[in-house]
């Protein structure tokens, strides 16, 4: 086939468990079904605020098939995780039936279980719960906080280089409650054997799960194992563990009969997470020319009643431009909300929405070319750290992108650009995610029916994991893609990273590349000191491997010995060796260095005045994310990725009924997100530029990066194309309605 002579990293290569998937064998955490299984159903507070005074099961109890309900009363023993460990990451798991407080709507306060899924869903609601209701916090806004501010980063004096600033900025962007909304729901299927037991998953974080759950449960840790073979993606919401899992696990122990709990789409807009809502003042100064000589960027950032969750908006601000006054403030405001969670970017994508459209707003007053704005003020050094980026090529992002957009064509006047009968408004943004290797093991090992496996317990949310780690083993032995099994998402292997910050492609790939060189070198070893083989004694130095084949320096590969024959010959079932990955933390050659991705975005919107409508009509994005190792994969995650900020810039919003907490529009009808009839045409490149910093193939990962800067640059448009400047997302049909360009 030739494919082992041009590197397959680089390549576009289709997925390998794309039949697996389209075919309906892939099998996600619901698909597990067991002999004799039971179903859970959880019931959810219909309080936000306040305490259960009595819990009557006595009717569902009586219902047929019913089997358990479970609650605070009755639940046993649960345990909470240990503080200072950083593996729950969310109040709901600590509080699970741990009293009779209701912090928030939704939040799980039964669980019936019963023979069939639907026994169980109507005696869910034959549940009868009297509550002792207290006035809750409910208020969407966060601006009457006026409690204590973190400094985050802070160098020079902000306040007065912006006090005798020439040109200023000073405006709030708010961005709102949004739910994380993957395909698949969260699921967890229970089976015990004795004091053992098996959770089938939807987790981001197979180990980090085995560990939160075995304290939860109060079991050894060898006596947990998780397993999440695939996912319907995450975007974050599935990282930590939610208290369901426990549930499921009790319930299954309880009754001696395998659990299944999957929570439905209603339950998922309260008990899984979201991005918090964030109110972000921003203060620009900067001079007549338009050099920045002062930023503030102050932001609060909603949470629950346990959580110190704590959005991070100030990711990218320190580090993006070139400023030498610069302060970042956060604070959390409590509210009766279940907790937080960390959603695509966290941190970045909200905080870049508000430094980049306070920007855009800038170059407006300076009537400068925002793209002149960005390419003035880049920074050649992280500013924040004094220390030298990685790889840093965030102008060659702008300027790539203009030239494919065509924004020198650009006119500035608001409502002066036309197609047909349109009104078009551009936009641009900059972009910018952090980038880290974890530490990981993985484990190659070949295999005596001629296949190679490599084991690690991270995951594929649906990326391209599997793929990607089966370029990098075909790249090391030359063994062809059909032949390689990537065995993941199982808490038993190797401990691997979480699907989570973009990290899994930087770091696993590097664990995997020097576990297959050391699989190859214990190879050679046993040709060597295997007696009848033909390279017996022959010396190390003296015996090769390609292809797949054991073969002498001097002799043609073709001509050598399979390793399936070898390990035949020497009667061994498989052989197999670890790598390991260093962490950035730990790296001389990382930790001097500040690592981040890069990306700029150009956004076309398409205004029809007569009818109000508003479209995102074409998207230019450009990404430096270091070596990109399968760019069908990539591209697809940097395009999924601009509609999903299609959605953030014009649809997505969790509205809840201030008076009870829930969530009004929680469901695929109600909640707004970008379809393919809100896609725009979208232009994926990448610079591939590989950072030196990121260990063997120089890559960041892409998973989040392609979110960052999406929105600003929507609103920028939408502000080039009608006048109206929208700091609140999503922008609305109501916000448009005050756009001049009506008038006509
Ligand atoms: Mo990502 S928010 O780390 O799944």
């Amino acid at each position: 086939m030739g494919e082992s002579s041009a590197s397959i990293i680089g390549r576009p290569t289709p997925r390998v468990d794309g039949p697996l998937k389209t075919t309906g064998a892939a099998e996600y955490a619901a698909d597990f079904h067991f002999e004799h299984m039971a179903y859970a159903v959880p019931v959810g507070a219909l309080i936000a605020s306040g305490r259960i005074r009595t819990i009557d099961a006595s009717a569902a109890e009586r219902m047929p098939g019913v089997l358990l309900v479970l609650h605070h009363g009755n639940v046993g023993e649960l345990y909470r995780t240990v503080p200072g460990d950083d593996n729950a990451t969310n109040s709901e798991v600590r509080s699970a039936f741990e009293d009779d407080i209701v912090r928030h709507w939704g939040q799980h306060v039964a669980a019936v279980v019963a023979d069939t899924f639907e026994a169980a869903t109507a005696a869910a609601s034959a549940v009868k719960i009297e509550y002792e209701p207290a006035a809750p916090e409910l208020r969407a806004s966060l601006d009457d906080y006026a409690g204590k501010r973190k400094s985050v980063s802070k160098r020079g004096n902000p306040d007065s280089a912006f006090a005798s600033a020439p040109v200023k900025i000073d405006a709030t962007y708010v961005t709102p409650i949004e739910t994380h909304n993957p395909i698949e729901m969260h699921a967890s299927v229970a089976t015990w054997a004795g004091d053992t037991v098996t959770l089938y998953e939807t987790t981001q974080g197979v180990v980090n799960h085995r560990v939160v759950m075995a304290q939860v449960l109060g079991l050894p840790l060898e006596n947990v194992r998780v397993i999440t073979r695939f996912l319907g993606s995450g975007f974050g919401g599935k990282l930590f563990p939610w208290p369901h899992t426990a549930m499921a696990a009790v319930a299954a122990r309880r009754l001696g009969r395998p659990v299944k709990l999957s929570l439905d789409r209603r339950m998922m807009f309260s008990s899984v997470g979201y991005r918090p809502r964030t109110e972000q003042h921003m203060k620009l100064g900067a001079t007549a020319q338009g050099k920045l000589v002062a930023l503030r960027h102050d932001y609060l950032n909603l949470t629950s009643q346990l959580d110190d969750f704590d959005e991070g908006c100030g990711e990218a601000t320190p580090y993006l431009y070139s400023v030498p006054n610069l302060e970042i403030t956060s604070a959390l405001v409590r509210r009766n909300v279940g907790a937080p969670m960390y959603m695509r970017g966290p941190g970045a994508v909200p905080g870049l929405y508000a430094l980049e459209s306070a920007m855009n707003e800038l170059a407006d007053e300076l009537k400068m070319d925002p793209l002149q704005l960005r390419l003035i003020n880049d920074a050649e050094t992280d500013e924040s750290s004094n220390q030298p980026f990685s790889s840093r090529h965030l102008r060659e992002c702008y300027e790539t992108g203009a030239k494919k957009f065509g924004w020198e064509r650009r006119m500035a006047g608001i409502g002066s650009m036309h197609r047909d009968d349109k009104i078009l408004g551009w936009g641009l943004s900059g972009a910018s995610w952090s980038a880290m290797r974890m530490p990981c093991t993985a484990a190659v090992e070949f295999c005596a029916n001629g296949r190679l496996c490599v084991r690690c317990g991270t995951q594929d949310v649906g990326t391209g994991t599997y793929t990607i780690f089966a370029q990098v083993l075909h790249e090391k032995t030359g063994v062809p893609l059909d032949r390689i099994d990537v065995i993941l998402g199982d808490s038993a292997l190797p401990d691997g990273p979480m699907s989570g910050g973009s990290w899994v492609t930087g770091s696993v790939l590097n664990a995997i590349a020097s576990g297959a060189e050391n699989a190859i070198k214990k190879l050679q070893q046993l040709a060597n000191s295997l007696e009848g083989s033909p390279y017996h004694e022959a010396g190390l130095e003296d015996i090769s491997f390609s292809n797949g084949l054991i073969h002498g320096k001097d002799q043609s590969p073709s001509a050598g010995m399979h390793f399936a024959d070898i390990l035949a010959l020497a009667r061994l079932n498989g052989l197999s060796a670890e790598g390991k990955t260093q962490p950035t933390a730990d790296d001389p050659k990382a930790k001097g260095v500040s690592l981040h991705s890069f990306g700029a975005q150009f956004v076309e919107v398409e205004w029809e005045p007569e009818i109000a409508r508003m479209r995102v009509s074409r998207v230019v994005t450009v990404i430096d994310a270091g070596r990109i190792i399968n760019p069908r994969a990539a591209a697809n995650q940097i395009a999924g990725a601009v509609v999903m900020g299609v959605g953030m810039g014009l649809l997505e919003e969790t509205i809840r009924d201030p008076r009870t907490g829930q969530p009004i529009n929680g469901s695929m009808a109600d909640y707004l997100m970008a379809t393919c009839a809100d896609a725009p045409q979208i232009d994926v490149t990448f610079l591939d530029y590989p950072d030196p910093a990121m260990g063997k193939y120089g890559a960041r990962g892409v998973g989040e990066i392609g979110l960052a800067g999406v929105a600003s640059a929507i609103t920028a448009a939408v502000y080039h194309a009608t006048g109206v400047r929208v700091r609140e997302l999503p922008v609305r049909i109501e916000n448009l309605l005050e756009s001049k360009t009506l008038e006509a």
